[in-house]
Protein backbone atom coordinates (compact mmCIF):
# COMPACT_ATOMS: atom_id res chain seq x y z
CA UNK A 1 0.00 0.00 0.00
CA UNK A 2 1.75 3.21 -1.22
CA UNK A 3 0.82 6.33 -2.71
CA UNK A 4 3.28 8.85 -4.29
CA UNK A 5 2.73 12.47 -4.83
CA UNK A 6 5.41 14.98 -6.55
CA UNK A 7 5.65 19.04 -6.62
CA UNK A 8 7.71 21.19 -8.16
CA UNK A 9 10.07 23.79 -6.92
CA UNK A 10 9.70 27.30 -8.46
CA UNK A 11 12.20 30.87 -8.76
CA UNK A 12 10.74 34.30 -8.88
CA UNK A 13 10.95 36.34 -11.56
CA UNK A 14 10.11 39.66 -9.71
CA UNK A 15 8.70 40.97 -6.73
CA UNK A 16 9.88 38.47 -3.75
CA UNK A 17 9.60 40.30 -0.28
CA UNK A 18 7.79 43.11 -1.66
CA UNK A 19 4.53 40.70 -2.23
CA UNK A 20 4.66 39.69 1.36
CA UNK A 21 3.41 43.45 1.46
CA UNK A 22 0.99 42.94 -1.39
CA UNK A 23 2.75 43.76 -4.37
CA UNK A 24 2.80 42.14 -7.59
CA UNK A 25 4.77 39.14 -8.19
CA UNK A 26 5.56 36.69 -10.76
CA UNK A 27 6.65 33.10 -10.00
CA UNK A 28 7.67 30.32 -12.20
CA UNK A 29 7.59 26.13 -11.94
CA UNK A 30 10.67 24.79 -12.35
CA UNK A 31 12.11 21.23 -13.42
CA UNK A 32 13.65 19.66 -10.08
CA UNK A 33 10.66 18.39 -7.85
CA UNK A 34 10.18 16.48 -4.71
CA UNK A 35 8.46 13.61 -3.93
CA UNK A 36 6.65 12.12 -0.75
CA UNK A 37 5.78 8.85 -0.60
CA UNK A 38 3.17 7.54 2.37
CA UNK A 39 2.76 3.98 3.49
CA UNK A 40 1.44 2.41 6.48
CA UNK A 41 3.79 2.50 9.45
CA UNK A 42 5.55 -0.66 10.49
CA UNK A 43 4.43 0.39 13.92
CA UNK A 44 2.06 2.63 16.52
CA UNK A 45 4.15 5.66 15.45
CA UNK A 46 4.59 8.46 12.52
CA UNK A 47 7.49 7.56 10.84
CA UNK A 48 9.90 10.24 8.66
CA UNK A 49 12.55 8.33 6.82
CA UNK A 50 12.20 5.20 9.42
CA UNK A 51 12.92 7.74 12.35
CA UNK A 52 9.65 8.99 14.77
CA UNK A 53 7.93 12.14 12.85
CA UNK A 54 9.39 14.92 15.31
CA UNK A 55 6.65 17.58 15.57
CA UNK A 56 9.11 20.27 16.50
CA UNK A 57 11.32 19.84 13.40
CA UNK A 58 8.64 19.21 10.60
CA UNK A 59 6.13 21.51 11.61
CA UNK A 60 4.75 21.44 7.91
CA UNK A 61 3.88 17.85 8.02
CA UNK A 62 2.67 17.67 11.09
CA UNK A 63 0.01 20.36 10.62
CA UNK A 64 -0.84 18.28 7.66
CA UNK A 65 -1.53 14.81 8.88
CA UNK A 66 -3.98 16.86 11.33
CA UNK A 67 -5.38 18.23 8.83
CA UNK A 68 -6.27 15.36 6.95
CA UNK A 69 -5.52 12.04 8.23
CA UNK A 70 -8.57 10.81 10.34
CA UNK A 71 -6.64 9.35 13.21
CA UNK A 72 -9.74 9.42 15.11
CA UNK A 73 -11.56 7.51 13.03
CA UNK A 74 -9.04 4.92 13.15
CA UNK A 75 -6.51 5.36 10.23
CA UNK A 76 -3.36 4.18 10.89
CA UNK A 77 -0.53 6.00 11.63
CA UNK A 78 1.97 6.59 8.29
CA UNK A 79 5.55 6.30 7.14
CA UNK A 80 6.92 8.75 5.25
CA UNK A 81 9.95 9.40 2.99
CA UNK A 82 10.92 12.38 0.93
CA UNK A 83 13.04 12.45 -2.33
CA UNK A 84 13.91 14.74 -5.17
CA UNK A 85 16.52 17.26 -5.92
CA UNK A 86 15.62 20.64 -5.26
CA UNK A 87 18.14 22.20 -2.38
CA UNK A 88 16.55 22.74 0.96
CA UNK A 89 16.45 26.18 2.24
CA UNK A 90 18.02 27.85 -1.17
CA UNK A 91 14.86 30.18 -2.52
CA UNK A 92 13.37 27.62 -4.67
CA UNK A 93 10.47 26.52 -2.40
CA UNK A 94 11.34 23.22 -1.16
CA UNK A 95 9.14 23.67 1.63
CA UNK A 96 6.17 24.80 -0.01
CA UNK A 97 6.80 21.54 -2.84
CA UNK A 98 7.35 19.27 0.36
CA UNK A 99 3.77 20.27 1.55
CA UNK A 100 1.77 20.50 -1.41
CA UNK A 101 3.32 16.85 -2.35
CA UNK A 102 2.55 15.76 0.94
CA UNK A 103 -1.73 17.43 1.19
CA UNK A 104 -1.88 15.25 -2.23
CA UNK A 105 -0.10 12.25 -1.10
CA UNK A 106 -2.34 12.59 2.09
CA UNK A 107 -5.87 13.38 0.40
CA UNK A 108 -5.21 10.81 -2.31
CA UNK A 109 -4.52 7.86 -0.02
CA UNK A 110 -7.34 9.59 2.17
CA UNK A 111 -10.12 10.31 -0.13
CA UNK A 112 -12.92 12.79 0.46
CA UNK A 113 -16.43 12.39 1.81
CA UNK A 114 -18.50 14.06 -0.75
CA UNK A 115 -23.00 14.30 -0.41
CA UNK A 116 -25.11 14.69 -3.21
CA UNK A 117 -27.93 17.13 -3.17
CA UNK A 118 -30.74 16.63 -3.65
CA UNK A 119 -30.82 18.53 -7.41
CA UNK A 120 -28.03 15.22 -8.03
CA UNK A 121 -24.98 17.52 -7.87
CA UNK A 122 -22.28 16.54 -6.02
CA UNK A 123 -20.73 18.42 -3.01
CA UNK A 124 -17.59 18.37 -0.64
CA UNK A 125 -18.58 17.33 2.14
CA UNK A 126 -15.02 17.73 3.69
CA UNK A 127 -11.83 19.94 2.91
CA UNK A 128 -10.13 23.37 1.50
CA UNK A 129 -10.83 25.46 -0.93
CA UNK A 130 -11.00 29.44 -1.84
CA UNK A 131 -14.37 28.83 -2.61
CA UNK A 132 -16.18 27.62 0.37
CA UNK A 133 -16.12 29.48 3.72
CA UNK A 134 -16.99 27.21 6.27
CA UNK A 135 -13.65 25.63 6.54
CA UNK A 136 -10.77 27.04 7.21
CA UNK A 137 -7.13 26.04 6.37
CA UNK A 138 -5.60 28.92 8.35
CA UNK A 139 -6.85 27.93 11.33
CA UNK A 140 -4.60 27.76 14.35
CA UNK A 141 -6.07 24.54 16.31
CA UNK A 142 -4.64 21.25 14.86
CA UNK A 143 -7.56 19.77 14.76
CA UNK A 144 -9.08 17.81 11.39
CA UNK A 145 -12.63 19.16 12.19
CA UNK A 146 -11.44 22.16 10.82
CA UNK A 147 -12.12 20.67 7.34
CA UNK A 148 -15.00 19.01 7.78
CA UNK A 149 -18.28 21.10 6.53
CA UNK A 150 -20.90 21.45 9.17
CA UNK A 151 -24.10 21.34 7.20
CA UNK A 152 -22.42 18.78 4.89
CA UNK A 153 -20.67 15.96 7.11
CA UNK A 154 -24.01 14.95 8.74
CA UNK A 155 -25.22 14.29 5.49
CA UNK A 156 -21.85 12.43 3.65
CA UNK A 157 -23.30 9.71 1.15
CA UNK A 158 -20.44 8.58 -0.41
CA UNK A 159 -16.59 8.69 -0.83
CA UNK A 160 -14.57 9.57 -3.78
CA UNK A 161 -10.88 8.25 -3.67
CA UNK A 162 -7.83 8.29 -5.61
CA UNK A 163 -7.08 10.95 -8.04
CA UNK A 164 -10.60 12.00 -8.09
CA UNK A 165 -9.85 13.34 -4.61
CA UNK A 166 -7.21 15.52 -5.19
CA UNK A 167 -7.80 19.56 -5.69
CA UNK A 168 -4.98 21.83 -6.79
CA UNK A 169 -6.55 24.62 -4.61
CA UNK A 170 -6.65 22.71 -1.79
CA UNK A 171 -2.75 21.67 -2.00
CA UNK A 172 -2.40 25.27 -2.64
CA UNK A 173 -4.19 27.18 0.33
CA UNK A 174 -3.29 24.04 2.97
CA UNK A 175 0.26 25.20 1.46
CA UNK A 176 0.08 28.12 2.35
CA UNK A 177 -1.59 28.11 5.61
CA UNK A 178 1.47 25.80 6.83
CA UNK A 179 4.29 28.14 5.45
CA UNK A 180 2.64 31.05 7.19
CA UNK A 181 2.96 29.21 9.96
CA UNK A 182 6.35 28.38 9.71
CA UNK A 183 7.16 31.88 8.71
CA UNK A 184 6.09 34.02 11.72
CA UNK A 185 2.40 34.74 10.35
CA UNK A 186 4.25 36.57 7.12
CA UNK A 187 4.34 34.55 4.24
CA UNK A 188 2.65 35.26 0.67
CA UNK A 189 0.81 32.52 -1.18
CA UNK A 190 3.50 32.58 -4.18
CA UNK A 191 5.44 29.33 -3.46
CA UNK A 192 2.47 26.75 -2.20
CA UNK A 193 0.27 28.25 -5.36
CA UNK A 194 3.58 27.34 -8.05
CA UNK A 195 4.15 24.41 -6.56
CA UNK A 196 0.56 23.35 -6.78
CA UNK A 197 -0.38 24.46 -10.27
CA UNK A 198 2.78 24.96 -12.10
CA UNK A 199 3.67 27.07 -15.23
CA UNK A 200 3.67 30.51 -14.21
CA UNK A 201 1.89 31.79 -11.38
CA UNK A 202 1.02 35.93 -11.25
CA UNK A 203 -0.09 37.76 -8.26
CA UNK A 204 -1.48 41.04 -7.81
CA UNK A 205 -3.18 43.44 -5.82
CA UNK A 206 -6.07 43.49 -8.95
CA UNK A 207 -7.63 40.63 -11.70
CA UNK A 208 -5.78 40.53 -14.58
CA UNK A 209 -6.25 40.73 -18.06
CA UNK A 210 -4.38 38.18 -20.22
CA UNK A 211 -4.60 35.92 -17.71
CA UNK A 212 -6.65 33.65 -16.02
CA UNK A 213 -7.44 34.31 -12.61
CA UNK A 214 -7.53 30.97 -10.13
CA UNK A 215 -8.52 32.40 -6.79
CA UNK A 216 -8.58 35.54 -4.41
CA UNK A 217 -5.98 34.45 -1.02
CA UNK A 218 -6.59 36.69 2.00
CA UNK A 219 -4.36 36.60 5.17
CA UNK A 220 -4.34 38.71 8.50
CA UNK A 221 -0.89 39.56 9.25
CA UNK A 222 0.11 41.70 12.22
CA UNK A 223 -0.04 44.94 10.53
CA UNK A 224 -2.90 44.59 8.74
CA UNK A 225 -4.83 41.97 5.99
CA UNK A 226 -2.98 41.78 2.90
CA UNK A 227 -5.00 40.25 -0.35
CA UNK A 228 -3.76 38.75 -3.13
CA UNK A 229 -5.55 37.58 -6.76
CA UNK A 230 -3.31 34.34 -8.09
CA UNK A 231 -3.43 33.87 -12.17
CA UNK A 232 -2.14 31.14 -14.56
CA UNK A 233 0.19 33.19 -16.81
CA UNK A 234 0.18 31.34 -20.28
CA UNK A 235 3.49 32.28 -21.76
CA UNK A 236 3.47 33.69 -25.48
CA UNK A 237 5.32 32.32 -28.20
CA UNK A 238 9.01 32.97 -28.41
CA UNK A 239 9.94 31.60 -25.10
CA UNK A 240 10.95 28.49 -26.42
CA UNK A 241 14.63 28.88 -26.59
CA UNK A 242 14.59 30.73 -23.35
CA UNK A 243 15.60 29.23 -19.80
CA UNK A 244 16.60 29.56 -16.28
CA UNK A 245 19.71 29.25 -15.22
CA UNK A 246 19.70 28.52 -11.16
CA UNK A 247 23.17 29.17 -9.05
CA UNK A 248 22.91 27.76 -5.54
CA UNK A 249 25.67 30.10 -3.67
CA UNK A 250 25.54 27.15 -1.00
CA UNK A 251 24.64 29.65 1.75
CA UNK A 252 21.46 28.05 3.66
CA UNK A 253 19.44 31.00 4.97
CA UNK A 254 16.23 30.28 6.55
CA UNK A 255 13.17 32.52 5.19
CA UNK A 256 11.31 33.47 8.21
CA UNK A 257 14.67 35.22 9.28
CA UNK A 258 14.97 37.39 6.11
CA UNK A 259 11.28 38.54 5.82
CA UNK A 260 11.42 39.42 9.55
CA UNK A 261 14.50 41.50 8.43
CA UNK A 262 12.42 43.03 5.56
CA UNK A 263 9.43 44.04 8.42
CA UNK A 264 11.96 45.22 11.07
CA UNK A 265 13.50 47.70 8.61
CA UNK A 266 10.28 49.09 7.31
CA UNK A 267 8.85 49.21 10.86
CA UNK A 268 11.88 51.23 12.11
CA UNK A 269 11.76 53.33 8.96
CA UNK A 270 8.56 53.51 7.44
CA UNK A 271 9.48 55.77 4.71
CA UNK A 272 11.60 52.57 3.13
CA UNK A 273 7.72 51.52 1.78
CA UNK A 274 8.73 53.21 -1.23
CA UNK A 275 11.59 50.52 -1.88
CA UNK A 276 8.72 48.30 -1.73
CA UNK A 277 6.47 49.93 -3.72
CA UNK A 278 9.71 50.62 -6.49
CA UNK A 279 10.02 46.82 -6.34
CA UNK A 280 6.28 46.66 -7.33
CA UNK A 281 6.53 49.18 -10.14
CA UNK A 282 9.23 47.18 -11.47
CA UNK A 283 7.10 43.69 -11.37
CA UNK A 284 4.50 45.64 -13.05
CA UNK A 285 6.59 45.93 -15.94
CA UNK A 286 7.90 43.06 -16.03
CA UNK A 287 4.59 41.26 -15.98
CA UNK A 288 3.62 43.56 -19.20
CA UNK A 289 7.02 42.72 -21.09
CA UNK A 290 6.15 38.81 -20.18
CA UNK A 291 2.75 39.62 -21.57
CA UNK A 292 4.28 40.95 -24.65
CA UNK A 293 6.77 38.13 -25.12
CA UNK A 294 9.22 40.76 -24.84
CA UNK A 295 12.04 38.78 -23.22
CA UNK A 296 14.75 41.42 -23.72
CA UNK A 297 12.75 44.13 -21.25
CA UNK A 298 11.74 40.56 -18.99
CA UNK A 299 15.59 40.49 -18.30
CA UNK A 300 15.91 43.98 -17.89
CA UNK A 301 13.08 44.01 -15.12
CA UNK A 302 14.82 41.11 -13.60
CA UNK A 303 18.62 43.00 -13.12
CA UNK A 304 16.57 46.43 -11.55
CA UNK A 305 14.67 44.30 -9.44
CA UNK A 306 18.13 42.95 -7.64
CA UNK A 307 19.10 46.29 -7.37
CA UNK A 308 16.31 47.04 -5.02
CA UNK A 309 17.02 43.88 -3.25
CA UNK A 310 20.33 44.39 -2.79
CA UNK A 311 19.44 47.96 -1.83
CA UNK A 312 16.70 46.38 0.70
CA UNK A 313 19.90 43.87 2.25
CA UNK A 314 18.93 40.87 1.36
CA UNK A 315 21.00 39.99 -1.56
CA UNK A 316 24.85 38.74 0.02
CA UNK A 317 28.48 38.44 -1.38
CA UNK A 318 27.98 35.01 -2.48
CA UNK A 319 24.78 35.95 -4.60
CA UNK A 320 26.65 38.99 -5.95
CA UNK A 321 29.71 37.30 -7.07
CA UNK A 322 26.98 34.67 -9.25
CA UNK A 323 25.16 37.64 -10.69
CA UNK A 324 27.86 39.33 -11.96
CA UNK A 325 29.25 36.28 -13.12
CA UNK A 326 25.99 35.34 -14.67
CA UNK A 327 24.93 38.63 -16.46
CA UNK A 328 27.22 39.18 -19.68
CA UNK A 329 25.56 35.98 -20.92
CA UNK A 330 21.99 36.50 -19.66
CA UNK A 331 18.84 38.64 -20.70
CA UNK A 332 18.84 39.61 -16.74
CA UNK A 333 20.10 37.94 -13.35
CA UNK A 334 18.72 37.97 -9.90
CA UNK A 335 18.42 36.33 -6.59
CA UNK A 336 15.45 34.03 -6.22
CA UNK A 337 13.42 33.97 -2.90
CA UNK A 338 14.37 35.20 0.30
CA UNK A 339 17.69 36.31 -0.48
CA UNK A 340 20.37 36.07 2.56
CA UNK A 341 22.42 32.80 0.73
CA UNK A 342 20.36 30.61 -1.33
CA UNK A 343 19.79 30.84 -5.75
CA UNK A 344 19.96 33.37 -7.63
CA UNK A 345 18.62 32.82 -11.06
CA UNK A 346 19.52 34.30 -14.90
CA UNK A 347 17.09 34.49 -18.04
CA UNK A 348 19.07 33.10 -20.89
CA UNK A 349 19.33 31.89 -24.26
CA UNK A 350 22.75 30.31 -23.63
CA UNK A 351 22.45 28.23 -20.55
CA UNK A 352 25.61 26.64 -20.88
CA UNK A 353 27.61 29.42 -20.78
CA UNK A 354 25.74 31.03 -18.39
CA UNK A 355 25.92 28.00 -16.36
CA UNK A 356 29.84 27.51 -17.02
CA UNK A 357 30.16 31.02 -15.61
CA UNK A 358 28.30 30.61 -12.24
CA UNK A 359 30.28 27.37 -11.61
CA UNK A 360 33.61 29.04 -12.37
CA UNK A 361 32.41 31.90 -10.37
CA UNK A 362 31.52 29.41 -7.40
CA UNK A 363 28.46 28.02 -7.65
CA UNK A 364 26.35 24.86 -8.26
CA UNK A 365 24.41 25.79 -11.56
CA UNK A 366 21.37 23.65 -12.76
CA UNK A 367 19.23 24.55 -15.88
CA UNK A 368 15.61 24.38 -15.87
CA UNK A 369 12.91 24.94 -18.61
CA UNK A 370 9.75 27.69 -18.40
CA UNK A 371 6.70 26.81 -16.66
CA UNK A 372 7.09 23.21 -15.82
CA UNK A 373 4.04 20.78 -14.05
CA UNK A 374 2.57 21.50 -11.36
CA UNK A 375 1.87 18.70 -8.15
CA UNK A 376 1.17 15.39 -9.99
CA UNK A 377 0.11 11.59 -8.54
CA UNK A 378 3.32 9.46 -9.20
CA UNK A 379 2.20 6.24 -7.73
CA UNK A 380 -0.90 4.35 -6.61
CA UNK A 381 -0.57 0.86 -5.42
CA UNK A 382 -3.16 -1.57 -3.62
CA UNK A 383 -5.14 1.16 -2.48
CA UNK A 384 -6.93 2.60 -0.07
CA UNK A 385 -4.52 2.56 2.59
CA UNK A 386 -7.16 2.85 4.88
CA UNK A 387 -11.19 3.11 4.38
CA UNK A 388 -13.68 4.44 6.96
CA UNK A 389 -15.46 0.89 6.68
CA UNK A 390 -12.44 -1.31 6.90
O1 LIG B 1 12.87 31.55 0.05
P1 LIG B 1 11.58 31.03 -0.47
O2 LIG B 1 11.74 30.08 -1.60
O3 LIG B 1 10.72 30.46 0.65
O4 LIG B 1 10.76 32.29 -1.07
C1 LIG B 1 10.36 33.33 -0.22
C2 LIG B 1 9.64 34.43 -0.96
C3 LIG B 1 9.31 35.64 -0.08
O5 LIG B 1 8.67 36.61 -0.92
C4 LIG B 1 10.57 36.28 0.49
C5 LIG B 1 8.39 35.27 1.07
C6 LIG B 1 6.95 34.97 0.68
O6 LIG B 1 6.22 34.46 1.54
O7 LIG B 1 6.53 35.28 -0.45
Amino acid sequence: MLVEASAPGKCILFGEHAVVFGQPAVAVAIEQRIKVSIQPSPDEHWRLEGHRLDAKKHPHLNTLRHRLWPTKDGAPPLSIQITGDIPRASGLGSSAALSVAACAALRVARGRWMVEARDGVHHWAEGYSSSIGDTDAYATFDDQKAGLRPSNYDNRTHMIHAESALDLDECAVLGHAVEAAAQGGRASPMDASTCAHGGVVLLSDQVEEDATHLYRRELEMSDGKRTWELHDLEVPEGGDDLFLVIGNTGVHAPTSAQVAKVAEAIGQEPERMKEIETIGTIARRGILALKNGDYDAVGRAMTENQIMLRGLGVSCPELDALIRAAAPTSLGAKLTGAGGGGCMVALTRNPKTTSEAIELAGGRAFISKFGNEGVRVETIERMPIWSPDS
